[in-house]
């Protein structure tokens, strides 16, 4: 028997497309995401009866997960730490879209981790067909999600899909459509899914002593760290990429825009090419920009690897995390009190 049996797992909802529904149920890509209660969605999950865990759904949010804002991942970092606190509680469940579920589990790593709340799991998962298919996905994700959360060597947070166990620091939605839609990139899984069972390939152990950080590193918090300012005043740090023929424009305009708004802009992540390349004429406006005091971060927009830095580089490299993330980590790191 467990250590978590009889304890409670809170689920989560969000919204996305394990909460959608379509006109018919063989329509798989015209449907309205976020549309079915949480409560509804675990309790019509097959099989629960005589499960060792007592599940209470909450339902934080009902959206798309295209339209994820700031003040929801505060709210949900909120939610996830008031829910961790109390000492019934094995662990959360959030049911979420795919399309930002990378983001949202990497911010809540680092945020959480900066805290040193990561003790106990946190399970995002979702689906790529909605509640009204004639094959959902969705139940058995969240299913396959209740496996790893209740299972004693989970810690921090994870992303269950298809089967599959990921670590919020790797995992990437890599296919539009298919059910297996995510990878852990060079990393890959941390385990599998099998028939409720889990089978791990890497060590979880570690992941217990290994509070997120917002490099993506795993160091501990550097100081107590206060709770983060309220999110209409979180620093604006944006993306850009480097393409063939790209410009100086994408850069300078957004500087300008930023200060005609009043919002400067405080950091750019830049979607490099392969080993952290750019464009000679992208490369001038960035290091303009860090002259001026922005924030400038190199990763790559390869879905695999990391940019392999060099003596000297002029912008500094991701340390291995993808675009969106390090955004994220560049947005944290620069509300930290200096
Ligand atoms: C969403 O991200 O909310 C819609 C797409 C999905 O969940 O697969």
């Amino acid at each position: 028997m467990s250590s978590k049996t009889g304890k409670k797992v809170v689920v989560l909802g969000t919204g996305g497309t394990i909460a959608g529904l379509a006109a018919t149920a063989d329509d798989n890509v015209g449907y309205k995401a976020g549309q079915v209660g949480i409560g509804q969605l675990v309790g019509s999950l097959p099989g629960l009866a005589g499960h060792p865990v007592q599940l209470v759904a909450e339902q934080v949010a009902q959206i798309d997960s295209k339209d994820m804002s700031f003040g929801l991942w505060q709210l949900l970092a909120q939610r996830c730490t008031h829910w961790l606190a109390l000492a019934d509680v094995a662990g959360v469940v959030i049911t979420h879209g795919t399309d930002t579920m990378e983001e949202t589990a990497f911010f809540l790593h680092a945020e959480l981790g900066r805290l040193g709340h990561v003790s106990k799991p946190i399970v995002l998962t979702g689906a790529m067909r909605p509640a009204s298919s004639m094959a959902p996905d969705g139940p058995q994700n969240l299913l396959d999600a209740l496996s790893v959360v209740t299972h004693p060597d989970a810690s921090g947070v994870m992303v269950v899909f298809a089967g599959s166990v990921y670590g919020a620091v790797e995992v990437q939605k890599v296919h539009p459509y298919r059910l297996d839609a995510f990878d852990g990139g060079d990393a890959g899984p941390l385990g599998f899914v099998e028939e409720g069972k889990v089978r791990q390939v890497r060590d979880w152990d570690s992941r217990r002593t290994r509070p997120g950080s917002a490099s993506g590193q795993g160091t501990r918090p550097r100081r107590p760290a206060p709770a983060l300012p309220p999110n209409s005043v979180w620093p604006r740090v944006e993306i850009v990429m480097n393409y063939a023929g790209v410009g100086s424009f994408v850069v300078d305009g957004l500087l300008a825009h930023g200060e005609a708004a009043g919002e400067p802009v405080r950091g750019i992540v830049v979607a490099a090419t392969g080993n952290g390349t750019l464009h000679r004429d992208l490369e001038v406006a960035l290091l303009r920009a860090q002259a001026k005091g922005v924030k400038v971060v190199r990763a790559t927009r390869c879905s695999r690897g990391r940019v392999l830095s060099q003596a000297g580089d002029a912008i500094p490299d991701s340390h291995g995390l993808s675009p969106v993330k390090a955004r994220i980590a560049l947005m944290l790191d620069l509300m930290e009190p200096s």
